[in-house]
């Protein structure tokens, strides 16, 4: 591959190109070809998290392991890991890269990856740094797109909740900077809008978008709804309060919804989707748990892309 990636920490490192090259490598590994299951026999992921997960750490795990290598966990590594004895990171990233061959790491602090990639000559993946990024997810997240409308470029986007300290919207607003003539809807509670930095990056790359808070004026308009869940571990009790509940996708609203719409969410979803499980297994529109799912195939493609 002409773009070979030596880490992943933020999605401005996906070029165009390298995430077409990935949607179709991830085409073939869910397609079962048989010449991945041993790509990485041998290869060892050191898979060390600081804050819960289940989606990012699993599928990273499994990815791992369908490729034919193995993965060693450290999950809650703020109580499991030395850190509890007052390792530092830096430290910690060390000593793992002589076990290992690739880290993916999720971490509370902005930066936390890549100052890891900075201290080791192994791939560091960023499965999440406090406020700052999730690569891999705005990676599934525009294969999911790719995926269910055939295309990304002109597509219109909403991005809908807790926009300040969500690093998917974030790194998925980065990602989609590489795409033609897409436009993004910014709609959050006032106290919660996407920071500045994002939207002079926009401005930079030509990408246009808006911010609007009235939820039910915007989903009718748009291809897609990323929804997101207010992080009530990153903010104030006051600053909780003040957005909790204020936009909510149920069976009411969502008659506004495009027939040919989707519904995403980085998951998990708490009380901002509250649609019957019957709607969420039968209706097209909703893709989120098709998504979820896609993290597998994406993450197995990315792992291919930086070690085999
Ligand atoms: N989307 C996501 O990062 O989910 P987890 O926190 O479960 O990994």
């Amino acid at each position: 591959m002409r773009n070979k990636l030596p880490n992943l920490v933020r999605s401005q490192q996906l070029s165009r190109e390298l995430l077409e090259e990935l949607f179709t490598l991830s085409e073939k590994i869910r397609k079962n070809e048989s010449k991945y299951s041993t790509s990485l026999k041998g290869k060892m992921m050191d898979i060390i998290f600081y804050e819960s997960s289940t989606r990012t750490r699993k599928s990273f795990e499994v990815a791992m392991k369908m490729l034919g290598g193995q993965a060693t966990v450290t999950e809650n590594a703020k109580e499991f890991s030395s850190a509890a004895k007052g390792e530092t990171l830096e430290d910690t990233v060390r000593v793992i890269e002589a076990y290992s061959d690739i880290i993916v790491l999720r971490h509370p602090d902005l930066g936390s990856s890549e100052l890891a990639s900075k201290l080791v000559d192994i791939p560091v993946i960023n499965a999440g740094d406090g406020k700052g990024q999730h690569p891999t997810q705005a990676l599934l997240d525009v294969y999911t797109i790719w995926k269910e409308f055939g295309k990304v470029d002109g597509l219109r986007v909403a991005m809908i909740g807790d926009l300040a300290n969500g690093r998917t919207v974030r790194s998925l607003a980065y990602l989609s900077a590489k795409f033609n003539k897409m436009e993004l809807t910014f709609v959050s509670p006032p106290n919660l809008n996407i920071g500045n930095d994002i939207k002079s990056y926009l401005i930079e790359h030509n990408l246009p978008f808006t911010e609007e808070n009235d939820f039910n004026s915007v989903i009718p308009e748009v291809d897609v709804i990323y929804m997101t869940r207010i992080q009530k571990e990153r903010m104030s009790p006051e600053d909780y309060n003040k957005s909790k509940g204020k936009y909510i996708l149920n069976q009411k609203n969502l008659k506004l919804v495009r027939k040919d719409a989707r519904i995403l969410h980085p998951l998990p979803h708490v009380e901002e989707i509250s649609l019957p499980i019957t709607i969420e297994e039968n209706d097209p529109r909703v893709a989120y748990f098709r998504q979820a799912e896609n993290g597998l195939y994406t993450r197995m493609a990315l792992l291919h892309h930086l070690l085999a």
